[in-house]
């Protein structure tokens, strides 16, 4: 397996299936009181240049339970803030750790970072992708569906790095996709073009929500306005207008369909507090998820 999770194309179906087991395992082990400690005496350094409250609780939470240590990092207290090369952090930190996660700006941070630390690198969401949320997602869809083979997946809203994420997946595990998002916010065409020479799936752009949500088994959505984009809002709220989850999107999916969103969520922008809310919604076990399969993550990389 690669020695560093920056993103899902680094990896093979058959290795990220694997990441669904351990995960279940483990998963099991906790809600029964088994002791797991796979990484036991390890330490992960968390660096964060972006806002968290799941991903920073997750990953410390998952690697004390591992019997390991996590060490948060802010990059503004740091001296990384204060401009030390990230080369030399990456050096520094591989002396003192056994793996960094960091939640960062560009996708080529992260890279840079993995070029020089010794120890894996895990990516906590960056502006490109944000793989530890898509392995949560569907670790939470196969348990509420069984499998995702054979599902029809929508996303609507921002091609972010939320949207480009799955499109990966959708590529690797070969699952059909629709999204739908607004001109000019549309996935990366790098990360579209490597979908379509790498899998088999169905991957289908479209600009009208309804047409993505059509019979969908599993629909998506996330903020208008990502990390680092807050000056966009308005004009983000007007590009976005009709692209919301809401009771009338829901019933053109199918009735059993689950409602996703990796959350923080605007209610009333993207999603509505009804749909959230609502018996389709699976967004907590989702946010569960994210400890589960970060630890498998953890102990495959670092064990
Ligand atoms: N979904 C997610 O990554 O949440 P946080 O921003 O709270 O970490
Ligand atoms: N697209 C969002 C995801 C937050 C978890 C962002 O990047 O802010």
């Amino acid at each position: 397996m690669n020695k560093n999770f920056l993103a899902l194309h680094d990896f093979s179906k058959k290795e990220l299936d694997d990441l669904f087991e351990l995960a279940l395992e483990l998963k099991k082990k906790q809600k029964n009181g088994e002791k797991h400690r796979l990484l036991k005496g390890k330490t992960l350094a968390m660096i964060f240049e972006k806002s968290s409250t799941r991903t920073r609780v997750s990953f410390e939470v998952g690697i004390y339970q591992l019997g390991g240590h996590g060490l948060f990092i802010s990059s503004g207290t740091s001296q990384m803030g204060r401009g030390e090369p990230l080369k030399d952090t990456a050096r520094t930190l591989s002396r003192f750790c056994d793996g960094i996660m960091v939640r960062t700006y560009g996708q080529e941070i992260v890279e840079e970072l993995a070029r020089f630390a010794t120890v894996p690198i895990i990516n906590g969401l960056t502006d490109l992708f944000h793989p530890c949320q898509i392995m949560a997602d569907l670790l939470t869809v196969i348990e509420h569906k069984g499998t995702y083979n054979g599902l029809k997946f929508a996303w609507v809203g921002d091609g972010n790095n939320m949207a480009n994420t799955w499109i990966e997946a959708a590529a690797i595990f070969g699952f059909d996709l629709t999204l739908a998002c607004p001109q000019g916010y549309q996935p990366d065409r790098k990360v579209l073009e490597w979908a379509h020479a790498n899998g088999k799936a169905s991957i289908v752009l479209t600009d009208d929500p309804k047409a993505a949500v059509k019979d969908a088994d599993v629909l998506n959505t996330d903020v208008w306005a990502s990390m680092g984009q807050e000056e966009e809002q308005k004009a983000r709220e007007k590009a976005f207008a009709g692209y919301q989850l809401n009771a009338e999107t829901l019933k053109l999916a199918k009735p059993d369909c689950i409602v996703m969103h990796c959350l923080p969520a605007h209610r009333d922008e993207e999603i509505t507090d009804e749909v959230i809310e609502g018996p389709n919604s699976v967004v907590w076990d989702e946010a569960e998820n994210r400890l589960h399969i970060q630890k498998a993550i953890m102990a495959s990389l670092m064990g």
